[in-house]
């Protein structure tokens, strides 16, 4: 069937295959089908989806996180049955009321669309066949934990099967399902690419984004299209850089001044039943969502609410003395009230996040020595003296994290800056280098990686300081920030997660994290800065870097795939920024150097 129809065809139906990411095998030929607006979805052979409204509740989550989405432990819709009930519903969104015509994957004027005749053939039901139980973390699964693979069959007469061992497995089958269909301008839904065979699992079982609603706030509805955006392009964990120096959003009822004091502005925060539905709502498409509370650097918001726990708290104007960003401040290192703020801060929030992921991150990133010598309990920038303090504090830190049945995640500066040791089950964070990630592998611990040169979304917004006339100015003229240019896909396709580290160390490599960090981020520009360029990195981490004959992927094939990906985004209302111009997507490969 491949191959061997006409080459404007071959032209028309490779530019349309466009599954994000690349399936491991993929196969389709060029008839069509079409889906019957009732479709049925029978999982293990049983209709599961008839307690859905064919127009769900999706749309209505904007801005609300009420006891409609709250599927919340001990209801039915959790777990297995709720994850593959969530994959039916939104599957029923996606193919019916968020396709769309693409037409700009055809030439100008073509007469591109399929036509309709007593032959027709319509697809009437789908098959789910799970071949195995769930582990019971389905819901909060460890790195690598569970299998994620799928294959997926669709036959010329309109049979439809995916099969998989886990319901994310089939739930992967059905995203697959529904980038195979697109929207006849007549409101039909077809595919042109019957028969499909797909055989898929991914190379990397991390497959995240760090997003800081910290130095900018998200409302949950800005969270949730993050987490509905990563669903879809088979990324399944959602890292949420919680707290920062600059604001503490995060509500912690045994010590309400962090959030009463330290968010931005009242209602600007996020209570524990918006924590927990936000968590509930990645499960069910499963994006595990883990907190991130960095420490002991990052954390001068706690001197709004707690000052006595924050040395060297907003220095001025030499705050660069002390801190990367104002205002600049630290937990203190040496005192037993800190101690005593973090057992309780950790008794209230460990339980809560607990249910709903494997994972808690305790930061570590940039920790300024200097700070330490506006900190009576220490002292001293001398770090003979702080490195052992900074072990203790991190041990404490990890046995509450271990406690609370949850794994350790720290910044590599915790490894190759303070050179502390850190229990084997800690996972390490890499973000300054390729080397990180080498260095940290070889201590044998495992790695998460997202170099900054590559996948920093944020970078090349030039720099959000203010510089005085005269000598600053004309030190830092044009600008640029630290990390500019802005890392284009192709930058970040160009990524491969396993660069510097050998062969045998790669098994602990466990994925990684595009970064979208919020000194210029903001709810407005959220989208565009994020999508689709993370895409590229979520194909990298579930297809792998290089393709199967070892070499790097091709943008020439990857960018019309991208390009319809992000229709597909837009269509689900994420607005993500265009790649190329439909002269370029319309004409197949004529864009290309
Ligand atoms: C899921 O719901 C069942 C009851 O239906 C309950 O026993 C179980 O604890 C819940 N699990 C989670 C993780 O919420
Ligand atoms: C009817 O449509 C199918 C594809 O949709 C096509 O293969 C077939 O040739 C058409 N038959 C006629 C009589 O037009
Ligand atoms: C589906 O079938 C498989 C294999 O028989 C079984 O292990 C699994 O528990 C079933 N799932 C449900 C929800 O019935
Ligand atoms: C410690 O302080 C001294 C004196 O201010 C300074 O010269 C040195 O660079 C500082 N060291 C660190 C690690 O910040
Ligand atoms: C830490 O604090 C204790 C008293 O609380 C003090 O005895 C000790 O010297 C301090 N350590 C350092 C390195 O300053
Ligand atoms: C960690 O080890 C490196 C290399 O031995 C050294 O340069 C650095 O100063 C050490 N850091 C601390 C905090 O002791
Ligand atoms: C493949 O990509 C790497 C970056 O990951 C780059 O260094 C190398 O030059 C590329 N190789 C080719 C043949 O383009
Ligand atoms: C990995 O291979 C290198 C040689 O390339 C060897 O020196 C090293 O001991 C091996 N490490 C492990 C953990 O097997
Ligand atoms: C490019 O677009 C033009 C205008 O629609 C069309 O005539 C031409 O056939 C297209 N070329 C290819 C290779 O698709």
């Amino acid at each position: 069937m491949l191959r061997t129809v006409p080459l404007l065809w071959a032209l028309w139906a490779a530019s349309v295959a466009a599954i994000w990411p690349l399936p491991s095998s993929y196969s389709h030929g060029d008839s069509v089908l079409w889906i019957d607006p009732s479709v049925r979805i029978l999982y293990n052979g049983t209709q599961v989806d008839s307690f859905f409204s064919r127009y769900p509740i999706i749309q209505a989550l904007s801005g609300l996180l009420s006891q409609t989405l709250a599927y919340s432990s001990g209801s039915e819709n959790n777990g297995t049955s709720g994850i593959v009930s969530t994959a039916i519903q939104r599957t029923y969104t996606t193919l019916f009321d968020q396709n769309f015509v693409p037409w700009n994957f055809h030439p100008r004027n073509s007469n591109f669309q399929p036509g309709k005749n007593g032959s027709s053939i319509y697809i009437t039901s789908i098959a789910l066949q799970q071949t195995a139980a769930d582990p019971a973390t389905i819901i909060k699964p460890a790195d690598g934990a569970i299998d994620e693979s799928y294959s997926l069959e669709m036959t010329s007469s309109g049979t439809v099967t995916i099969t998989a061992a886990t319901s994310i497995g089939l739930a992967y089958g059905l995203t697959t399902l529904t980038q195979l269909f697109y929207k006849h301008t007549d409101g039909c839904i077809y595919t042109p690419l019957a028969p499909v065979k797909i055989t898929d699992s991914p190379t990397f079982p991390h497959r995240g984004l760090n997003m800081d609603v910290a130095r900018a706030y998200y409302a949950p509805s800005d969270i949730l299209r993050m987490i509905d955006a990563l669903a879809y392009n088979k990324m399944n964990r959602l890292h949420i850089h919680a707290t920062d120096s600059q604001s503490w959003p995060l509500q912690i009822p045994s010590l309400p001044l962090l959030a009463a004091k330290g968010a931005y502005e009242a209602g600007l925060s996020y209570s524990p039943a918006t924590l927990a539905s936000i968590q509930d709502y990645g499960a069910l498409r499963g994006v595990e969502v883990y907190i991130e509370i960095d420490m002991p650097g990052h954390t001068s918001s706690i001197a709004f609410g707690y000052p006595d726990l924050i040395a060297a708290f907003n220095v001025q104007p030499n705050w660069d003395s002390y801190a990367a960003e104002p205002p600049s401040g630290t937990l203190k290192l040496n005192s037993s009230d800190v101690t005593t703020f973090l057992h309780t801060l950790f008794a209230d929030l460990l339980p809560r996040v607990a249910p709903h992921t494997s994972y808690f991150h305790t930061g570590g990133d940039e920790v300024n020595a200097n700070a330490y010598t506006l900190d009576e309990t220490v002292g001293t920038n001398d770090t003979a003296v702080l490195q052992p303090l900074m072990q203790a504090f991190v041990d404490r830190n990890h046995a509450s994290v271990r406690a609370a049945g949850l794994t350790p995640i720290v910044w590599e500066e915790m490894l190759l800056q303070w050179n502390l040791t850190l229990g084997s089950d800690v996972i390490v964070q890499t973000w300054q280098s390729d080397e990180a990630v080498a260095q940290t592998v070889a201590k044998g611990h495992k790695a998460l990686v997202g170099n900054y040169e590559f996948w920093y979304l944020d970078c090349g917004q030039g720099q959000w300081l203010d510089f005085r006339p005269g000598a600053s100015s004309a030190e830092y003229w044009p600008y640029a920030d630290y990390c500019s240019p802005r890392h284009n896909w192709r930058v970040m396709y160009s990524y491969d997660p396993l660069n510097q580290v050998p062969e045998n160390l790669t098994h602990l490599v466990l994925g990684g994290e595009a970064h979208i960090w919020s000194e210029q981020t903001d709810p407005i520009s959220l989208d565009r800065m994020v999508w689709p360029r993370a895409c590229a990195a979520g194909e990298v981490l579930w297809s792998g870097a290089k393709d199967a004959s070892g070499q790097n992927r091709s943008q020439i094939t990857a960018s019309p795939r991208l390009s319809e990906m992000r229709e597909r985004l837009v269509a689900r209302g994420v607005m993500a920024e265009p790649i190329q111009m439909p002269f370029c997507t319309q004409n197949g490969t004529q864009c290309a150097l």
